[in-house]
């Protein structure tokens, strides 16, 4: 064998001569982390050639040119290092202005993260305990239901069927003794659902109620088809309110988000940062100056383009399918026409060559289908129409 080369596990082990299976080290929280009813749909769809992809989670343009040139700037000019774990001050100074406008927080703490993701895991990792509780609506965001159990906590899917909405008496319902903290995704990946100002109300009253902390997760901010509403302003020591560029600029690649919230507890999420992601892409970090330093990336043709897509996808299924109307992100949660499963009608659809995701993914229940529509119009008219007859073979 070769220095470089690496051992080959099929090959019996020299000293012992039994085989080694590199599987029997896989640690229990590995294997209870379920990716099945997801790969199950891309192992499908790996079959089609051209398929009508609507099951995609991230926008179909392209990072506006400004963008573009500065990271370009960024790697040249060697900004190609470990920045500040907390992130470079140059970006935090306005995004801390920014969110102190937004919410009237006075004095919040301010972390740059790999993402909105990173967000996810390091708030989780700073405040819950093995055993303690993460209330969250179902449908959900597939990282709500599965991070949680990676440091023991326990994740409480709230029901909201059938409207999708925040039901506060549900939410009581579920809060026991142990529950430490709610989680609120508004826009809502996968329905699209935009919550009120009074569900947020109620669900703030919830929270000083119980001494809950709110991960309000605003990735879709941007997607906000009427005025964004966050739960943020309405919590100021009780919230930790994640916001992302990747869904914004089309940059899901570059990885990058931030944390604000109090600072103790952005404090803690910094340190564990230091030992996990270390710190956010540099380049991006120094790219994303351009938002705050020029105007010259302006998003709204893009962000009117989806709200018309969402229209045409809304009212193009109208006939066949009930929809919630979604008032933000890019998706739609329909429910599955006849009797089926979900998966069962995505089968069929994937057999029209159309890929849509089942609901079981984001949900406990198997009974709505998640459509992306941040594909071009023509791709999604296209799409609505083998849809629809599909749903008129099951009716
Ligand atoms: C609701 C929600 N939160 C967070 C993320 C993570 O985004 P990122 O890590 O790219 O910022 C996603 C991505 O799909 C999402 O849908």
């Amino acid at each position: 064998m070769s220095k470089t080369s690496l051992p080959d596990s099929s090959i019996p082990s020299q000293s012992t001569g039994t085989i080694f299976d590199p599987s029997a080290l896989i640690a229990q929280r590995a294997m209870e982390i379920d990716a099945s009813g997801i790969r199950k749909v891309f192992d499908l769809a790996a079959k089609l050639k051209n398929p009508i992809n609507l099951s995609i989670g991230q926008p179909d343009f392209d990072v506006p040119e400004p963008l573009k040139e500065r990271m370009i700037k960024a790697i040249q000019a060697g900004k190609n290092r470990y920045t500040p774990t907390q992130g470079i001050a140059e970006l935090i100074a306005p995004i801390r202005r920014q969110v102190m406008e937004s919410t009237g927080w006075r004095d919040p703490g301010i972390l740059i993260l790999s993402g909105t993701s990173a967000g996810i895991m390091l708030s989780m990792c700073a405040l819950l305990n093995p055993g303690d509780e993460v209330l969250f609506l179902d449908p959900y965001f597939v990282m709500y239901r599965q991070l949680p159990r990676l440091i023991g906590a326990v994740p409480v899917a709230v029901d909201t069927y059938p409207d999708f909405r925040l039901h506060a008496d549900r939410i009581e319902a579920a809060i026991t003794p142990r529950t430490r903290m709610m989680i609120i995704c508004s826009p809502s990946n996968p329905t699209g659902i935009t919550l009120t100002a009074a569900e947020l109300s109620a669900a703030a009253q919830i929270a000083r109620k119980h001494n809950l902390m709110v991960l309000s997760d605003e990735i879709y901010d941007a997607f906000c088809y009427q005025r964004h509403e966050s739960i943020a302003p309405l919590l100021p020591d009780q919230c930790i309110q994640l916001k992302g560029y990747s869904k914004t600029y089309g940059m899901t690649g570059w990885r990058l988000g931030y944390a604000s919230g109090p600072q103790v507890i952005i404090e803690q999420m910094s340190k564990l940062q230091q030992y996990t992601f270390v710190c956010a892409p540099a380049p991006a970090q120094y790219a994303a100056l351009e938002l705050y330093q020029s105007q010259s990336v302006d998003m709204t043709p893009m962000i009117d383009a989806y709200r018309r897509k969402r229209d045409r996808v809304v009212s193009g299924l109208a006939e066949h399918f009930t929809i919630n109307p979604p008032g933000g992100a890019f998706y739609v949660f329909p429910q599955v026409p006849g009797s089926g499963t979900a998966t069962e009608f995505v089968a069929r659809a994937i057999e029209k060559n159309v890929l849509v995701i089942p609901g079981q993914v984001f949900s406990i229940r198997d009974t709505h289908f998640r459509i992306s529509y941040a594909v071009s119009d023509d791709q999604l008219q296209q799409g609505i129409e083998i849809l629809n007859e599909l749903a008129e073979d099951l009716l």
